[in-house]
């Protein structure tokens, strides 16, 4: 028996790597291993490539296709063609589909943050934009997966601001917390099937940001406003990573909701060295085991899966290569650390 246990213990890195981060995910429990992505990208066929590899991703976000200022730049004239080239590869490659998102404070159309709208009229238009574009892209899902689950939608990004207050953006200055409400009720009654997510960044581990989540979808739960998920960005730093992330998420589930990390990616401080490297490894590795013994953590995503696209570069000078692929979309040890994570469940099922 010890000698069985041996053999497959020791295949396991080279099955895993062969398997690909999607399939080593979905043995290892999960419901998938996904990725963010933009429709300008699908031109670079080595990344379409990738991106459409089953094996390596079960699931697409879109990073910005189906944010506000895509899909209704002028009051109630919609537009769907970003997010629809999205939905359509991932109907055609058989992935799970996340919408992203419905209210977020940011890119958001001028219209919307500088109408100086009365709360009714704010109301309204929230409703309308949650309803309408969750009913657009309402049972675009795949056939194999019909029976499982269906499509996430993170309806409420970024709520919080870190000290656990709510964030003073054009919907809470005009509705207090009641857009919430709002924006989940609509959601609901557009596609009752999907599940409805909050999502939100620096809640991986305990803080007062996680706090007031937890506190937040208590109050939800409370009232009877459907709420199925926590979405745990996770867009982290090399050694940097909470030590209280097995316990946050745990606390999180207890709720009687789903979790799923929603952006991963694990940044460093540029340039790249191979003990920065063997460190990011080990910090996608955490993430992922955590992920992994947590039942109810359903997937994670990448924020894109490599550094020729990642958003990092942009928006925090100096710092990069958060990515599981580098820039010339050639796998890094950060794969392997994933592979790894999702492997110590495996061995566990053995
Ligand atoms: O669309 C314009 C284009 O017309 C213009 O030529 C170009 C010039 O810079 O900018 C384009 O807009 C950019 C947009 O991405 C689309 O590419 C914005 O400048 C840029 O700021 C924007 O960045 C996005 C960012 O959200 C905005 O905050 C990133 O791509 C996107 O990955 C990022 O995603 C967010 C999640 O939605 C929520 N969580 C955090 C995460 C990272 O910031």
């Amino acid at each position: 028996m010890k000698l069985i246990f041996a053999f497959f213990a020791a295949c396991l890195p080279f099955v895993a790597a062969q398997a690909g981060l999607n399939r080593v995910a979905k043995a290892a429990g999960k419901l998938y291993f996904g990725t963010a992505t933009n429709p300008e990208q699908f031109v670079d066929a080595p990344y379409l490539t990738v991106l459409s590899n089953v094996h390596e991703f079960g699931q697409l976000t879109p990073a910005n296709s189906m944010k506000w200022d895509a899909t209704e730049p002028s009051r109630g004239v919609f537009t769907f063609d970003q997010g629809d080239k999205i939905a359509a590869l991932a109907k055609k490659n058989g992935q799970l589909l996340r919408g992203h998102n419905c209210v977020w404070h940011n890119q958001l159309p001028a219209w919307v943050t500088d109408g100086n709208f009365d709360a009714p009229t704010l109301s309204s238009i929230v409703e309308t934009h949650c309803s309408t574009i969750v009913k657009h892209y309402k049972g675009q899902i795949c056939m194999p997966y019909i029976l499982f689950r269906l499509h996430s939608w993170d309806v409420i990004n970024e709520c919080l601001n870190d000290d656990g207050t709510f964030r003073e953006d054009v919907f809470f200055n005009t509705l207090n917390t009641s857009y919430i409400a709002t924006a989940l009720r609509a959601a609901r009654r557009a596609d009752p099937k999907a599940k409805l997510y909050i999502n939100d960044f620096n809640i991986e581990g305990t803080g007062p940001k996680s706090t007031a989540l937890v506190n937040l979808v208590k109050s939800l739960k409370k009232q009877h406003v459907p709420i199925d998920g926590i979405g745990i960005q996770a867009h982290l730093i090399v050694g940097e990573v909470p030590s209280t992330l097995l316990g946050n998420f745990r606390r999180f589930t207890a709720l009687g909701v789903e979790i799923a990390v929603t952006e991963l990616d694990i940044r460093m401080t540029l340039p790249d060295t191979p003990e920065l490297r063997a460190q990011q490894k080990q910090d996608y590795r955490t993430v992922i085991e955590t992920c992994n013994a947590v039942r109810d953590c359903v997937g994670v995503t990448v924020w894109d899966f490599t550094d020729k696209y990642s958003w990092v570069p942009s928006a925090f000078d100096g710092e990069g290569d958060a990515c599981p692929w580098d820039a010339n979309i050639v796998r890094k040890p950060a794969y392997n650390g994933i592979v790894e994570g999702f492997r110590r469940r495996l061995r566990h099922l053995l």
